[in-house]
């Protein structure tokens, strides 16, 4: 039985609470603040100020003055990666209070915010590359012409971002964004609303100019709706639930957005008889407790080869009840509390909808503890595909084992979800590996390996898992305009 370690007192100091606009720290336009917690503990850690629509137009103002007006739209663009670059070594210099202040606010391990704070480095290094790499074409146009198109940026671009990897999606959203010379104003998710407001102080000391990047902190139905209705924001970049992404399209329909969205996932990971087994059992434990399953691509429907059910499942629930879940701060932990009550809530409810709809549960399935929102990591065993825990995301530790037969009838059920944003096989049969990589439908596909993701590979969603890539070179058309310029040539 996975058991709950003490969680420890560490509070790494908390600086900034306020928003940042044109960079200045304010309060809420009414004095709104909203508290946020420690998930190890439920406990309150910071009270932070709660955006209104007036403080995001104020921050639309400063973006909007910033894009229009030098210096930032003046720059070189070589010197804004130079800046790109700048606060990736800030990054990593202030990397321990990063990491220390990520985990006491998400409930992330300290060592996967660790690894993420090395990523957001990474990230923001890549796209500084890119700053002065994003060019146009000569385009040989009939007539005594020149034609040449310019990449130029689409202006100020509202960014809302998940609580389930708080810095990463803040540097996978500004990072080409400002490689391109966007402005930006986010809103992180409220559940985490801390650690993007250290990456505003660095963003200030790397030698941003003001309004180029402005924090509104608060919730998604005042501060969010309120970046997506309004008139001056060219571009809406998201990453959540899909649900959230259709009232955001219904918001935007007016001012005709763009907009880009990076949404959940039930994504198929695929055991065949044929694959190392061990590795196998290792990936498919990986592939959906990371992070307590609270990732977009967390690999939540297992197929497994009838043959080698009974085997695998007895090994992977082997692992899982050996689990160590607990205090993130303690370097031993395997699997930190969920991110919210609200989010725990959610898991157990599926796990009772599970058992409910005649699932067999292996092992887990309970909270640990009464204090903070941990849950065990839970195997359910003989998932029909039509139920809820197969169909539905649950962003949690819970794993649904869904045995086939054969290629065909498997690939089938895989594809027969509206989601489409990962998949991965487990086999030695370089066949079976490239046909499954071609023909599943989703943005990204791991042979023998799984949660591989890098800031140079393009990452989204097929069908209802999103809009565009982010990531690699893909991300910058996300936020360039393609302008076509054609010259009369008079011989
Ligand atoms: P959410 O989609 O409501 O929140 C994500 C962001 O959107 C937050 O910053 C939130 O404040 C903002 N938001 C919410 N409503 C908005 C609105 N009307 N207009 C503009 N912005 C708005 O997700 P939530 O409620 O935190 O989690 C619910 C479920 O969503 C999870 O259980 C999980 O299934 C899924 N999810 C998926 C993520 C992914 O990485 N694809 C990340 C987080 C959640
Ligand atoms: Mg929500």
């Amino acid at each position: 039985m996975a058991t709950a370690t003490a969680p420890r007192k560490s509070t790494p100091a908390i600086k900034q609470t306020k928003h940042l606009i044109n960079n200045e720290w304010v309060a809420s336009s009414d004095g709104g603040k909203f508290e946020t917690f420690n998930p190890a503990t439920g406990e309150v850690i910071a009270e932070v100020s709660a955006g209104t629509a007036a403080d995001i137009d104020r921050a639309v103002k400063a973006a909007r003055r910033a894009v229009e007006t030098g210096p930032w739209n003046k720059m070189d663009a070589a010197d804004r990666g130079r800046l790109l670059f700048k606060l990736a070594e800030l990054v990593d210099a202030n990397a321990e209070e990063l990491s220390m202040l990520e985990s006491l606010n998400s409930g992330k391990t300290i060592g996967d915010s660790q690894g993420d704070i090395a990523g957001v480095a990474n990230c923001l290094r890549y796209y500084a590359g890119w700053a002065d790499k994003i060019e146009g074409r000569t385009v040989p146009v009939r007539g005594n012409f020149l034609s040449y198109t310019l990449r130029q940026p689409v202006g100020v671009v509202g960014q809302i971002i998940p609580w389930n990897f708080p810095c990463a999606m803040l540097a996978w959203k500004w990072g080409p964004a400002l490689a391109c010379g966007n402005a930006i104003v986010m809103k992180p998710a409220e559940q985490t609303p801390l650690t993007a407001l250290i990456m505003g102080r660095l963003a200030m000391e790397a030698g941003f100019p003001a309004g180029v990047i402005n924090l509104v902190n608060g919730m998604g139905e005042t501060a969010g709706a309120a970046l997506c209705t309004h008139p001056d924001v060219d571009k809406i970049a998201f990453t959540g639930h899909v649900d959230t992404a259709k009232i955001i399209q219904k918001a935007t329909a007016d001012t005709l957005k763009r907009t880009s969205y990076e949404l959940g996932g039930k994504s198929p990971n695929v055991i065949f008889a044929d694959a190392n087994i061990d590795d196998a059992v290792e990936g498919a434990f990986h592939a959906i407790y990371f992070h307590g399953g609270q990732c977009c691509t967390a690999g939540s429907r297992l197929f497994v080869e009838e043959k080698l059910r009974d085997e695998f499942v007895e090994k992977l629930a082997k692992k899982a009840k050996g689990r160590r879940v607990g205090d993130p701060m303690d370097p031993a932990t395997q699997q930190g509390p969920q991110v919210s009550q609200e989010q725990m809530d959610k898991i157990l409810g599926y796990v009772a909808l599970g058992q409910k709809q005649g699932a067999k549960l292996v092992t887990g399935g309970q909270r640990v503890g009464d204090r903070g929102f941990f849950v065990e990591p839970t195997i359910f065993d003989g998932v029909k595909d039509e139920m809820a825990i197969a169909t539905d995301e649950i962003f949690g530790p819970v794993v649904s084992v869904l045995p086939f037969k054969n290629f065909d009838e498997m690939l089938e059920r895989a594809n027969r979800t509206h989601y489409g944003l990962a998949a991965a096989i487990w086999t030695k049969d370089i066949d079976k590996a490239h046909l499954y990589a071609k023909q599943v439908k989703a943005g990204t596909v791991w042979v023998n390996c799984y949660h591989v993701v890098d800031t140079t590979t393009p990452f989204g969603g097929f069908k209802m898992s999103g809009h565009g890539r982010e990531n690699g070179e893909a991300a910058l058309d996300l936020y360039t305009e393609l302008k076509t310029v054609t010259v009369k040539l008079n011989p």
